[in-house]
């Protein structure tokens, strides 16, 4: 039977689900249109790359689809002749299905509800300038053809559900899948700042910078609002030197899943069991070295 979605206001008038299997929010709750463009888009330097002939993106975590749209919203901007390829990972076909209802798709211009609909109901959308897939299923074996193909991403937005409620999704090993998509000076994307999501990142070859606070989103005093990654420094800010100490504490040990098949009760475990026995600084210590409540 189809799951029927109730929509959820966020502080930015936009609207998001609640999931009950993870027990989270799909977006943050400050604003779920604005995180898209936010921590997704503009981390990405879209609007900037927007000017080339054509781009490639791959939505890990597909869900109400508001980053691709937020992407074409914010491409199609700068250059409507821009041919984007799109490829979106999600397990669950139910949710952009309960995203193309009213008053959620009515946020986003006419051209880009098209989109959003067709991906929704046919999990292809084919115009003449764009190609945009969406592979249902567990994204750590979707993520497959995607390879296979040759895909080389200038943009992925990697959004999971949190590492401790969903973490299949942030193991080294399925950010080693992931970055096989990415293009030489492409860039991922994504609002965690946890150290083990960090560290995969790392381990899986990518250099990383910090999305820097201070912007509509968040006026106030957090110190990081996501991860970026990359094949070189280019573009991205650099971790401080408070960042830099918690990837070297406990919560710096990375989440593995060597067979990506994994249940989220072993991957857990297995870390627990990898902490218990480290040596490195507790996190704790690291908090309030830097004093952070
Ligand atoms: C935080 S939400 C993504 C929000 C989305 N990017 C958006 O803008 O609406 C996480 C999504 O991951 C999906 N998901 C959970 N486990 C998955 C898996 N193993 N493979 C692919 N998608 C998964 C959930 O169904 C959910 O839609």
């Amino acid at each position: 039977m189809a799951h029927s979605w109730i929509p959820q206001a966020t502080d930015d008038g936009s609207f998001t689900f609640f999931s009950e299997t993870f027990g989270e929010t799909f977006h943050s709750t400050q604003g779920a249109r604005a995180e898209a463009f936010v921590k997704f888009v503009k981390a990405t330097h879209l609007a900037e790359k927007a000017t080339r002939d054509r781009l490639n993106l791959l939505d890990v975590c597909y869900g109400l689809g508001y980053n691709t749209a937020a992407a074409l919203e914010t491409i199609w901007t700068v250059n409507p002749a821009c041919q984007v390829q799109v490829y979106g990972l999600e397990w669950d076909a139910t949710v952009p299905a309960g995203a193309i209802e009213p008053p959620l798709i009515q946020s986003w211009s006419p051209a880009v509800q098209t989109v959003l609909k067709s991906l929704a109901e046919q999990h292809v959308c084919q115009t003449d300038r764009l190609q945009a897939t969406l592979l249902i299923g567990d994204a750590r074996q979707t993520i497959d053809p995607v390879i296979q193909s040759g895909f080389a991403a200038d943009a992925i937005f990697f959004d999971p559900f949190s590492p401790r409620r969903c973490p299949q999704l942030w193991t080294v090993d399925f950010f080693q899948r992931i970055v096989r998509c990415l293009a030489l000076d492409g860039t991922l994307a994504t609002y965690s700042r946890s150290a083990c999501v960090r560290s995969a990142m790392v381990e899986a070859g990518l250099t990383i910078g910090t999305i820097p606070m201070n912007d509509e989103l968040h006026p106030t005093h957090e110190w990081s609002q996501g991860t970026i990654g990359a094949w070189t420094t280019a573009g991205l800010h650099p971790l401080t030197r408070m960042e830099q100490e918690h990837l070297c504490t406990r919560a710096a040990i990375p989440y593995r899943d060597p067979n990506l098949t994994g249940s989220a009760e072993a991957i857990l475990s297995r870390h627990q069991q990898e902490q218990k026995i480290c040596r490195r600084e507790s996190t704790s210590s690291w908090r309030r070295r830097w004093k952070i409540t």
